[in-house]
């Protein structure tokens, strides 16, 4: 920490390129050091990042893991995400160390939810396949049986996670008619559950065998890791369509592709992958399966909110409060 007049200035080191704006007022009230080249850090570097920061600010695409906040000195007091999800850090090896941290929640919400509903009208209504046979010159006119694909309206939507992103699937997919169905380790409140007009199954596998699309909004933690494993997903209908824009790694992506190819699903719509950015070749080759380089919070407006979370936290904590997103472990 140093200190500017009366004002303590922490030493924050940014992993990434934030929004400009961001960076500006970071530099305006931190001791901060920024990526401005926005080459990912090895594990090496966040250790000496770590090792030097009061507040680290990470993203999805650095791993602190155990051995990572081992290296951490004396100062960090402070891991402040850039992102909702926080299973790329480990919460509990922080905790045990004194060193809080704080995520991003609400504010990428409603964007990740039109991510969703996008991919869910893409794959039925297979408008990649549409785009891409436009742009190669090969549409010869309009036809009765060109590329027919099914309808979305009132179809049963199974969505996996009923937290806030959940909810704003439900509250759209509702708009379209969908008939909403959700799984959940806590049922919701009866009056939330009157308001999505939601069905709760409790048990998963009962729900997954009962729809016609399925949307995975869950965290990743240890209990979902592979979630959707390849007995779960063959429980799937044959005209069923999957989508992710969660984590990667709750799907076994090796089991979709190979019930997909086989047409035991009908197709699925991916914003998220088990090895980001590698995307295993098998899903590359399917035509009804629509693939997004995670762009589920990728609008201005949610970077630059998220980016103000990161500065409110590590304001509140520089000024000795408790920082408003603090992830509680466990
Ligand atoms: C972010 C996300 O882009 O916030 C999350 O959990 O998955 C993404 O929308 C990413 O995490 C930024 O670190």
């Amino acid at each position: 920490m140093s200190q500017t007049g009366n004002r303590v200035r922490p030493k924050v080191i940014v992993t990434r390129k934030l929004p400009d704006t961001i960076e500006t007022r970071m530099a305006e009230l931190f001791d901060v050091t920024l990526n401005l080249k926005d080459v990912p850090f090895t594990a090496d570097q966040l250790k000496d990042a770590i090792s030097k920061a009061d507040v680290l600010v990470p993203t999805v695409t650095d791993n602190i893991d155990a051995d990572v906040i081992a290296a951490a000195g004396e100062n960090l007091k402070m891991i402040a995400n850039f992102g909702a999800g926080v299973d790329h850090i480990d919460v509990d090896a922080a905790q045990a160390k004194g060193v809080a941290v704080t995520n991003t929640p609400g504010v990428l919400t409603e964007d990740t939810a039109d991510l969703t509903m996008a991919l869910l009208l893409s794959v039925p209504r297979r408008l990649f396949e549409g785009e891409k046979i436009l742009r190669a010159g090969e549409w010869t006119g309009w036809t009765p049986t060109f590329l027919m694909g099914h309808r979305i309206e009132g179809k049963r939507l199974g969505i996996i996670g009923m937290g806030r992103i959940g909810q704003a699937v439900a509250r759209r997919a509702k708009a379209f008619n969908l008939q909403v169905h959700y799984h959940k380790r806590t049922r919701l409140p009866e009056q939330s559950e009157a308001d999505l007009e939601a069905t709760y199954w409790d048990d998963l596998d009962e729900m997954l065998t009962r729809m016609d699309f399925v949307s995975v909004n869950c965290p990743l933690t240890d209990d979902t890791h592979h979630l959707l494993n390849r007995a779960r997903l063959k429980k799937l209908q044959p005209h069923a369509v999957l989508i992710n824009t969660a984590r990667g790694e709750i799907i076994d992506e090796e089991a979709l592709a190979d019930l997909i190819e086989v047409g035991r699903i009908a197709g699925a719509g991916l914003d998220v992958f088990e090895e980001e950015p590698q995307i295993n070749p098998k899903l590359l080759e399917l035509d009804n399966v629509v693939l997004l380089p995670h762009m589920g919070s990728a609008t201005i407006e949610a970077r630059v909110a998220m980016g103000e979370k990161v500065l409110i936290n590590t304001r509140a904590f520089a000024d000795g409060h408790r920082p408003p997103d603090r992830v509680i472990p466990g």
